[in-house]
């Protein structure tokens, strides 16, 4: 049979090595702080102690069969690549005779909170580097916030440079109950301070002399021997779904590698969101069969009941999973393009991928002194706290639970980039009070008596193009040809239904959002609807047309150049808006973004309105 599939995450396969005692260590600090220095020397004694020990390792691996395979490594980081995330991490791999480490080091100036967020999201342990000289400053607070949202739950703040200082204990002591004040605020539990001279080597490798005072471990020993705290040990059970293979009608192998928990043969288990009830006939691994599976393992699951499953589905045991389409999450915000609630991302929930948007944001957390702030878009780096609808529900954990299940990336629909990645907090149970009603009476029936294929006639283009009058011209033949219409014009709505919103990037994306929907429903209704609404960005004319059937968006650019719209200005609002007395106007301070593939591209230059509708019904009349 074929194996499961090679695609899993950096922490899956890490979490493979966890078992052998390893540690993944994340530092924060900068260079000034004397972080370069004190990685240089942890890895160059410890890497001597690694050849020391390289035979007995060699021993270790032949035994126990726990290779230490660096491709792994490599495989994890290929993995981030692909989902289009640059990864400015250094991961570094080192044992010592008691442990094996894997060190996420970054940068940590340029877009520290996404190389952050990359590298300390797997790690179990954060070492947050402070300058004795000159404590706590606002990057330290900054560090942590983020390391508390991540949830890693081990802090050592190294003081460093204490050889500046002349080895004063009360310096330290005052950094020190500092910090512990900080760590209080932001619930990071298990803390522990270390005054080190990363130059002159105190502190780092082996207790220092220098300051007799400390009566703690130094550095090394300490990360060789603290003890991971694993939560509760009784994790709960989910496989979320990579693939079914299916090589002949009697076999169907679940692919996935175990994000939480662990199984044994005959365990019970549910799929969700189906719900449906199963048990365990077989795993089947690379190695052969097992009796039991754990976390971090590629396996192919087979079940005793033959049940309909597919990519994205969870197989589920102990506590439940949340099942909705809304929650609440940490968003961290990592593209130069600002975040725009209510503009359509694609979210990867572990194997699903699902559109969705952030419907909205509660408050923007400045991470330098964790307070909360009002905000309606996010820039890069930004750190959110908001609410998420999916299209269709989904199976996830809360991140504190478990951070496999319980993490996102956002991915831009244009560009497939990766533009932001969150933490799950909780599901907002609306989504469960609010069915779809059963209607008897459906899209085909409606249609069908008014004998007509209902669709959306989109015009896009500049205020003063020509959109509204065109369109006008078109209905009117529309009409005399008995069919049945409706005209949803800007700013006609912009009197109405959407008097609330202006013309920030925001308020546009939302402009369009509701008439997308009210689009849809006269869809619904069997009308054929004419939309004449500048909507300037492609993204969310790309997102109504996905809102609909394939061959319900019919897309129309009214090409006017801005020099024509704006010698014809027939509201005057080019004229005002050069001289500054309107802001944010579209082709003035405000993009336009032209369509790519429009269905059709009206000339307003060199036809008139009766020939440019003619050919608006002529397209329309082929597709009828
Ligand atoms: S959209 O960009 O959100 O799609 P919409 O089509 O609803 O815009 O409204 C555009 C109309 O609003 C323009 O035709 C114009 O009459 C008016 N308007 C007022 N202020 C602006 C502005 N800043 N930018 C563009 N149009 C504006």
């Amino acid at each position: 049979m074929t194996a499961p599939s090679s695609e899993q995450s950096l922490d899956s396969l890490l979490a493979r090595h966890q078992a052998l005692g390893l540690l993944r260590v994340f530092t924060c600090g900068s260079v000034d702080d004397g972080k370069s220095t004190l990685i240089g020397r942890l890895l160059y004694d410890a890497k001597l102690l690694l050849d020391d020990q390289l035979s007995s390792l060699e021993k270790d691996r032949r035994t126990a069969g726990g290779d230490i395979d660096y491709s792994l490594l490599v495989d994890g980081l290929a993995a981030e690549r692909e989902q289009g995330i640059t990864i400015d991490v250094a991961y570094r791999f080192f044992a010592t005779a008691r442990r094996k480490f894997i060190l996420a080091d970054t940068p940590g100036h340029e877009q520290y909170t996404r190389n952050m967020v990359t590298g300390a999201s797997t790690a179990d342990l954060a070492i947050v580097l402070v300058d004795a000289r000159k404590g706590i400053l606002p990057q330290t607070r900054r560090h942590s916030t983020i390391v508390s949202l991540l949830g890693v739950r081990q802090v050592v703040l190294a003081v460093n440079k204490m050889d500046l200082i002349g080895y004063q204990e009360t310096i330290f002591d005052t950094i020190a109950r500092e910090f512990a004040g900080l760590a209080a605020r932001l619930g990071l539990a298990q803390v522990i301070a270390i005054p080190v001279s990363a130059g002159k080597g105190d502190n780092v490798i082996e207790g220092s002399e220098r300051m007799p005072w400390y009566r703690g471990p130094a550095l090394l020993p300490f990360l060789e021997t603290v003890e991971l705290d694993k939560g509760d040990t009784a994790k709960p059970f989910r496989l979320p779904v990579q693939w079914v293979n299916r090589p002949d009608p009697d076999f169907r192998g679940l692919c996935g590698t175990i994000a939480s928990g662990d199984i044994q043969l005959g365990d019970p288990i549910i799929v969700l969101p189906g719900g449906q009830n199963s048990r365990v006939e077989a795993i089947v691994t690379f190695d052969g069969n097992l009796d039991r599976a754990e976390t971090g393992q590629a396996v192919t699951l087979l079940l005793e009941d033959d049940i309909d499953i597919g990519r994205g589905d969870v197989l589920v045991a102990g506590e439940m999973p949340m099942v909705s389409d809304q929650f609440t999450a940490h968003l961290v915000w990592m593209s130069a393009e600002p975040m725009i609630p209510e503009r359509s991302y694609l979210f990867r929930i572990g194997t699903t991928v699902t559109p969705g948007q952030v419907t909205a944001l509660k408050y923007q957390i400045n991470v330098d002194t964790g307070e909360h702030l009002a905000a309606r878009t996010l820039d890069l780096n930004g750190i959110a706290y908001c609410n998420l609808a999916f299209d269709r529900p989904v199976v996830v954990d809360a991140y504190a639970a478990c951070r496999e299940m319980g993490s996102f990336i956002v991915i831009d629909r244009l560009t497939n980039g990766t533009v932001g990645a969150g933490m799950i907090d909780h599901g907002l149970r609306r989504a469960d009070n609010l069915p779809w009603q059963h209607l008897d009476v459906g899209k085909s029936s409606r249609a069908s008596q008014k004998r007509q294929k209902p669709c959306v006639v989109w015009f896009t283009g500049l205020s003063g193009s020509g959109k509204s009058t065109i369109a006008n011209a078109v209905e009117k033949r529309l009409h005399a040809l008995g069919r049945h219409t409706y005209l949803l014009d800007g700013d006609n709505l912009r009197h109405g239904l959407n008097r609330d919103l202006g013309f920030t990037v925001a308020d546009r994306v939302e402009n369009i959002r509701r008439v997308g929907e009210v689009a849809k429903l006269m869809i619904n209704a069997g009308l054929i609807v004419l939309v004449s609404f500048i909507s300037p960005f492609r993204r969310e004319r790309t997102m109504v047309r996905e809102m609909v059937e394939a061959d319900e968006f019919i897309e129309i650019f009214v090409d006017t150049p801005l020099a024509i719209c704006e010698q014809r200005d027939p509201k005057g609002l080019y004229r005002k808006a050069r001289q500054g007395d309107l802001k944010n106007f579209t082709g003035v301070d405000s993009p336009y973004e032209a369509p790519e593939n429009p269905e059709l591209v009206l000339d307003t230059l060199t036809r008139g309105v009766d020939e440019l509708a003619d050919q608006v019904i002529g397209m329309l009349e082929r597709r009828q």
